[in-house]
């Protein structure tokens, strides 16, 4: 038996966070968590986790909130009835580079599930330091694509954790790069899926919310619903397997049992089924290239299935083009994209902008964005999220003046 594989485990407090460590509690034997990162969000959790897991380290984005982490550390004891002296309380990094040195922290894999292009840096960090990235955070691929390509050490070194992109990987086994003719990602379609553009105008936070599928945060949830969330996907596959735009397709299949496949240049396509459930690829990415035994369970070939697919809608569902369009331009569009739609839907949750104008404001981003370079440094990135979520404040502000 070779010794457990040591992790650090970023956006630990997430969905993609405490998943993991299901899978971990479940396999002592293969993972130990070293180190554990969030945001700062939820403390106490955090706190419970890094107890329960005995880790070395544990950090925090938010520097206010290390004083809150102490607390928590002896709540949390108090709780499981230790005596001091019975518990040590894990070195506590804080503040914006928390996740860049915990990044580096001496382990076999990082896995990345903290949300948003703030995921960038950490995502540098770790292939910088060596380590294996297993990669949740898409927008870190979304915003700093030839960064995070440029960082890479050694084929494989990223291994992705999004499951259409775990189930491509998988694919891909099946043949070499130069047979490959197409990537097809497949989409649950969110909540609306079959809507016509019309029937979206009405539609609240609270439906958007409400994913048929999948157990998300929030932001990924919204973005599930304007697909966004694919569109996002589609650039990440494209920077994750050197796959042109134009052999990237999208098709919707609402029981999400097929995460994606890939298209042979014989006519073969391969598929990789399972009933959703993230733990599956959050056990790949943290064991790749071995399968985790029971990871989730399989899909039942006792029983009737029927599995549907449906061209995406592009006029109800205009996000996935819009992508393409940014991605094949390249030049930080993607970043833009990215952090336009941030700014969009807290918008929207926050009710100052309706459902379809999300995607509109994104459009309209896109048009006026300036030709920026590709991106050479995080820096560059963050100028050019920066224009965009100026751009897209000042969308929201007419919007509301105009409503
Ligand atoms: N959930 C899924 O099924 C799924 C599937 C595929 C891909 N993904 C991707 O995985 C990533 C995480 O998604 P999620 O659904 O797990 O999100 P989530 O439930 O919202 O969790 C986000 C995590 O990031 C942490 N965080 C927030 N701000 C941070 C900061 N400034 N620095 C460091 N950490 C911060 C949060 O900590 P606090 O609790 O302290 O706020 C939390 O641990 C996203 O990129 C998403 O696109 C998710």
């Amino acid at each position: 038996m070779t010794s457990p594989r040591d992790l650090v485990l970023l956006g630990s407090t997430g969905s993609i966070g405490t998943q993991a460590i299901d899978i971990v509690r479940r396999n002592p034997d293969r993972f130990r968590v070293v180190a554990l990162g969030a945001g700062g969000g939820n403390v106490a959790l955090l706190a419970a986790q890094a107890l329960e897991l005995g880790v070395e380290a544990v950090g925090v984005a938010k520097a206010s909130a290390a004083q809150d982490l102490q607390l928590a550390f002896y709540a949390e004891a108090s709780k499981r009835g230790y005596a001091t002296g019975d518990f040590k309380i894990p070195k506590i990094v804080a503040g914006p580079d928390a996740m860049t040195e915990l990044a580096q922290w001496p382990c076999d894999v990082v896995l990345n599930g903290v949300v948003g292009s703030l995921g960038l840096a950490p995502t540098l960090a770790a292939l910088r330091a060596g380590r294996t990235l297993a990669l949740a955070n898409k927008e870190s691929l979304v915003a700093g694509g030839p960064l995070v390509k440029a960082a890479i050490q050694r084929p494989g070194q990223i291994v992705p954790v999004d499951s259409e992109h775990s189930a491509l990987a998988q694919c891909l086994r099946s043949g070499s790069a130069a047979e490959v003719r197409r990537l097809i990602v497949t989409a649950s379609g969110g909540p609306f899926r079959g809507r016509s553009r019309d029937e979206l105008t009405q539609v609240t936070p609270e439906q958007a919310l409400n994913h048929p599928t999948w157990n998300m945060g929030p932001v990924v949830t919204i973005n599930s619903a304007t697909m966004v969330n694919k569109a996002l996907e589609v650039i990440e596959a494209h920077e994750l397997f050197d796959i042109a735009y134009a052999d990237i397709e999208v098709m919707v299949h609402p029981q999400s049992v097929i995460h994606s496949m890939v298209e042979f240049v014989d006519g073969s396509t391969i598929a990789q089924a399972s009933p959703p459930d993230m733990r599956l690829p959050i056990a790949l990415g943290l064991g790749w290239p071995d399968r985790v035994p029971g990871a989730a369970a399989a899909v039942d070939w006792t029983a009737a299935h029927t599995w549907e697919f449906f061209p995406l809608d592009d006029t109800a569902f205009p996000a996935v083009a819009l992508a393409k369009a940014a991605g094949e331009t390249g030049r930080c569009r993607p970043a833009v994209f990215n952090a336009a739609n941030e700014e969009f839907v807290e918008a929207f949750v926050a009710g100052r902008l309706p459902f379809l104008g999300i995607v509109d404001a994104l459009q309209r981003v896109l048009e006026s964005t300036p030709d920026f370079d590709e991106p050479g440094t995080v820096d560059d990135v963050l100028a050019a999220e920066s224009w965009a979520r100026t751009h897209a404040q000042e969308i929201i502000a007419r919007s509301v003046e105009g409503a």
